[in-house]
């Protein structure tokens, strides 16, 4: 039987265009997806866009359009980009779908049911961009430990969900999974804030009186469901909770939410005991990555740093980009970005590695071998040869351990060592001195390499892995044009 892999990225906010933060997680989670569907799983890879709250309210207000009407236009640019990314989504979720709010609506009415929501007056500061309330303790100088705004003091009625009464239920799950955080900085992070806080109940609605722009809460005619609340229920809404029994059955739990650190305690305490509360399991692992740095600060819309992916991908290519998001920083921690990394990167991994190793040995079979491979000599044992063919493994190790850096490593030990088994090897002296057998065994080992590097670099690199996969896929072998030109920097 298959296995299913059901892999999500968080929905984002569509106040404002995306940036190369966004990209960063959905890139990150198709490398994922097609590394699984190539291995055979049926998966099932989630994206989508956020779209209720005050945030996207105000937004749209400023734009002097419909809430509607502004996140319609907003979400065809992120799925411009998307397209433009080579992002294979099998679906893409909005908060304003039918089938989300009836699943929202739904978790409602359970866990009111239940108990686990209940009325209260709250009173408190709430920073209006962040859509977060504070307690009198976590803030110092009136402003938002987050963003550093302004806050507003407010006090209302509203409807709370019971996360304390999970607290300890919480902390044993995350104990005795070890895998359920990672990477171990983060679920060290979790954990430790779960064993010297107390948690507080959740707010999980908002006055209409306040923002109208929210799913509403069925119990009450009052009140909208707390952005938040909402957006993470998109998980299993997607999957058919409340409405496809069938499809649910099959790919819930998750086995990947991909987030970035900023909404950890979103994804590894509110979802875990949402879950609990409704009686469904956990998904099998949250991943946090880090943050992508424009200096000292995280590049975001309200720092006022962004950069644009589109305008990278014209002048670098797509492949390029996706590249570089994945190999110029170890999945989970931060890095910085700027075009001379970039630049780099193309010059010396894609150019100089790669781009020549499959450009030298093409020119190699024409100029040797009139176009034809011939047929498959013996292949002496070489490091070389060892490591092509571990190289299949390693990959694996390293992608199901969402390890994007040691899966490229690996890839690029090969390459490297095929580059330097061209210079050590002289294939021109073997021809002089008639050695039939080795120049073959020569041509046909680099060969088995770059259709093995190409096949793991559909995952990476989509475009150019497609055509080097072609280029090499048969007996007779083109000199192409180069796929990754260098870029000259005055
Ligand atoms: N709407 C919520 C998520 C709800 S999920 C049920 C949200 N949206 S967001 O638009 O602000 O996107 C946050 C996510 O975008 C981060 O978790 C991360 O995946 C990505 N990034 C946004 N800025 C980023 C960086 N500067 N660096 C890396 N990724 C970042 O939060």
């Amino acid at each position: 039987m298959k296995n299913k892999f059901y892999i999500t990225t968080p929905l984002y906010y569509v106040n404002s265009p995306p940036h190369i933060g966004h990209s960063y997680t959905t890139v990150a989670a198709d490398t994922l997806a097609r590394f699984h569907r190539n291995m055979g799983d049926e998966v099932y890879f989630l994206t989508g866009s956020d779209e209720h709250g005050q945030k996207i309210a105000k937004a749209a207000a400023s734009a002097g359009l419909s809430e509607k009407a502004f996140t319609d236009n907003m979400v065809s640019i992120f799925i411009g980009l998307w397209k433009s990314l080579d992002i294979s989504y099998d679906d893409f979720i909005r908060t304003t779908d039918k089938r989300h709010s009836a699943a929202v609506e739904l978790v409602l009415t359970i866990l009111h049911k239940n108990k686990d929501i209940y009325m209260d007056t709250y009173e408190g500061w709430y920073c209006t961009p962040c859509e977060t309330f504070w307690t009198d303790m976590q803030v110092s100088q009136d402003c938002c430990p987050d963003c550093r705004r302004a806050l507003e003091r407010i006090r209302e009625d509203n409807y709370f969900f019971r996360l304390s009464y999970y607290q300890q239920w919480l902390i044993e799950h995350i104990q005795s999974h070890p895998d359920f955080i990672r990477p171990v900085s983060r679920y060290n992070e979790v954990l430790s804030f779960l064993t010297t806080n107390t948690l507080t109940d959740l707010c999980i609605s908002r006055p209409k009186s306040r923002l109208k722009w929210g799913i509403e809460i069925p119990f009450s005619t009052g009140h909208v469901t707390y952005v938040w609340f909402d957006a993470l229920i998109n998980y299993i809404s997607a999957v058919g909770f409340g409405y496809d029994e069938a499809k649910f059955k099959k790919y819930w739990p998750a086995d990947l939410h991909l987030i970035g650190k900023d909404i950890l305690r979103q994804h590894a305490i509110y979802w875990p005991i949402i879950l609990k509360a409704l009686g469904l399991s956990l998904p099998k692992m949250i991943f946090a990555h880090g943050w992508w740095m424009v200096g000292k600060d995280k590049m975001s819309k309200s720092r006022g740093n962004v950069i644009d992916p589109l305008r990278l991908v014209d002048a670098y290519g797509v492949d390029t980009y996706r590249y570089f998001l994945l190999r110029d920083v170890p999945f989970g921690l931060d890095g910085t970005f700027s075009n001379e990394a970039i630049i780099k990167r193309k010059n010396s991994d894609l150019a100089n590695d790669w781009g020549n190793l499959t450009h030298r040995t093409a020119t190699m079979v024409e100029k040797y071998f009139s176009g034809k491979l011939p047929e498959q000599g013996s292949i002496k044992e070489n490091q070389l040869k060892r490591d092509n063919d571990n190289l299949e493994a390693q990959l694996r190790k390293a992608l199901e351990a969402v390890d994007f850096t040691a899966g490229l490593d690996a890839l690029w030990l090969v390459i490297s060592e095929a580059n330097k088994f061209i210079e050590d090897t002289k294939p021109w002296n073997l021809l002089k001195e008639n050695k039939t057998e080795e120049l073959n065994s020569f041509i046909m080992l680099l060969v088995s390499v770059i259709r093995n590097v190409s096949r793991a670099l559909t995952n990476f690199m989509p475009q150019s892995a497609k055509s080097i996969s072609e280029q090499f896929a048969s007996n007779i072998i083109k000199k192409g044009v180069p796929l990754f030109p260098r870029i000259e920097v005055k």
